[in-house]
C-alpha cells in the first residue's frame, strides 16, 4: 500500500495525513473546505519545524514530508488512486455513509477503506458499500503524531487479511495496533467516557469542584491531564454525542449523559474550541494570566 487518502483535514485529518507523509507514503488529503485543508497543511509544517527545532527530524525530512501531501476538494479526484483510505471527516453518521457511498464507487475494488469514527459503527458503515470484508476502523488518538494507539476496529463483516494488511501497516506507522470488536465505544471511548461522565457528576452533585476533582485524579491516579480539562480538550459536544450513542446501543442507564453536561452542550460551551468549558479558554482569559504572571 504506497497511495493513501485522507478524508476531513481537522483535528485528526491533519494529524494523519502527517503521519502517513512522515513514513514516505503519497498522501491525498481531501477536504470539503479549502479553508480546512489550508489549515491543516499550516499545522502539519508548524508541527514539523517543531519536530526541527527539537532535531527530531531533519530539513529534508519536513521537505519530503510535505512534498508527499497533495490537497483536494473532490472527493472522486483525491481518491481514485487510494489503496487505503482513513475517513476523518466530521462526526456526522450521514456524512460518513455518504462519503463511503463514493468511495466503494470511485476506489479500486482491492483497496480497504478504514473510519477513524469515535462511535459510529464500522458495521453500519461497511453495510453502504460491496466489500465490507475491507472496510475496518483505525481510531488514531490525538495528536496523531505522538499518540502511540490506533485501536483497530473489526466490523462484523471484516476479513482476516484486512485486519493483518491494517495492523501491518499500523506497525509500519511506529504505532501500536490493538484490534477490538465493533460494539459502542469500542474500548477506549467505553471505559474513558464514563470516568468523564462521573467526573462531571461528581461536580453536579457537589461533591468537589473542578480543580479539585481533576487534581485528585492526575495527582492521585498519575493521569496527566484530569478528567475535566481531558473533557474540554476533546470536546464537550463531542463527548455528550459518544456518551449517547453508547446509551442509546447498550439501553443501559448507566451510560446516561449527566445533565451537566447536556445543559453545558445546549448553552454552547463545548469546551477549548468554543472558549470555555470547565475551563476558561478565552484570549481574555489568556491575556489576564499572562499580565497575572509580570505583576
Ligand atoms: N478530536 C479528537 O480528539 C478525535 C479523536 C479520535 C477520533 N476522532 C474522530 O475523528 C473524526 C474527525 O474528528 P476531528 O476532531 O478531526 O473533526 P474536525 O471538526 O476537526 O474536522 C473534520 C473535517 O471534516 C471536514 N468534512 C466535513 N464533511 C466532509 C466531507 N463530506 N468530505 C470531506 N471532508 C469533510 C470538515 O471540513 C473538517 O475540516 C471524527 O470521526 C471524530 O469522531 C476525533
Amino acid at each position: 500500500m504506497k497511495n493513501i487518502t485522507v478524508i476531513g483535514a481537522g483535528t485528526m485529518g491533519n494529524g494523519i495525513a502527517h503521519t502517513f507523509a512522515q513514513f514516505g507514503y503519497q498522501v491525498s488529503l481531501v477536504d470539503v473546505s479549502q479553508e480546512s485543508l489550508d489549515r491543516g497543511v499550516a499545522t502539519i509544517t508548524k508541527n514539523l519545524d517543531r519536530m526541527l527545532a527539537k532535531e527530531k527530524i531533519s530539513e529534508a525530512n519536513k521537505l519530503d514530508t510535505l512534498n508527499n501531501i497533495s490537497t483536494f476538494t473532490d472527493l472522486k479526484e483525491g481518491a481514485k488512486n487510494a489503496d487505503l483510505v482513513v475517513e476523518a471527516a466530521s462526526e456526522n453518521e450521514k456524512i460518513k455513509l455518504d462519503i463511503f457511498k463514493t468511495l466503494d464507487e470511485v476506489c479500486p475494488s482491492e483497496a480497504i477503506l478504514s473510519s477513524n469514527t469515535s462511535s459510529i459503527p464500522i458495521t453500519k458503515i461497511a453495510a453502504v458499500t460491496n466489500r465490507p470484508a475491507q472496510v475496518i476502523g483505525m481510531h488514531f488518538m490525538n495528536p496523531v503524531p505522538i499518540m502511540k494507539l490506533v485501536e483497530i476496529i473489526r466490523g462484523y463483516n471484516t476479513s482476516d487479511e484486512t485486519t493483518n494488511k491494517i495492523i501491518e501497516m499500523s506497525k509500519h506507522l511506529k504505532k501500536v495496533p490493538t484490534e477490538v470488536n465493533d460494539y459502542p465505544g469500542f474500548v477506549a471511548n467505553r471505559i474513558l467516557m464514563p470516568m468523564i461522565n462521573e467526573a462531571i457528576e461528581t461536580l453536579y452533585t457537589g461533591v468537589a469542584g473542578v480543580e479539585e476533582i481533576d487534581t485528585v485524579m492526575k495527582l492521585g491516579m498519575a493521569h496527566p491531564m484530569g478528567p475535566l480539562q481531558l473533557a474540554d480538550f476533546i470536546g464537550l459536544d463531542v463527548c455528550l454525542s459518544i456518551l449517547e450513542v453508547m446509551y442509546d446501543g447498550f439501553k443501559n442507564p448507566k451510560y446516561a449523559p449527566c445533565p451537566l453536561l447536556v445543559n453545558m452542550v445546549r448553552a454552547g460551551k463545548m469546551g477549548v474550541k468554543s472558549g470555555e468549558g470547565f475551563y476558561d479558554y478565552s484570549e481574555s482569559r489568556k491575556a489576564e494570566k499572562v499580565s497575572q504572571q509580570f505583576n
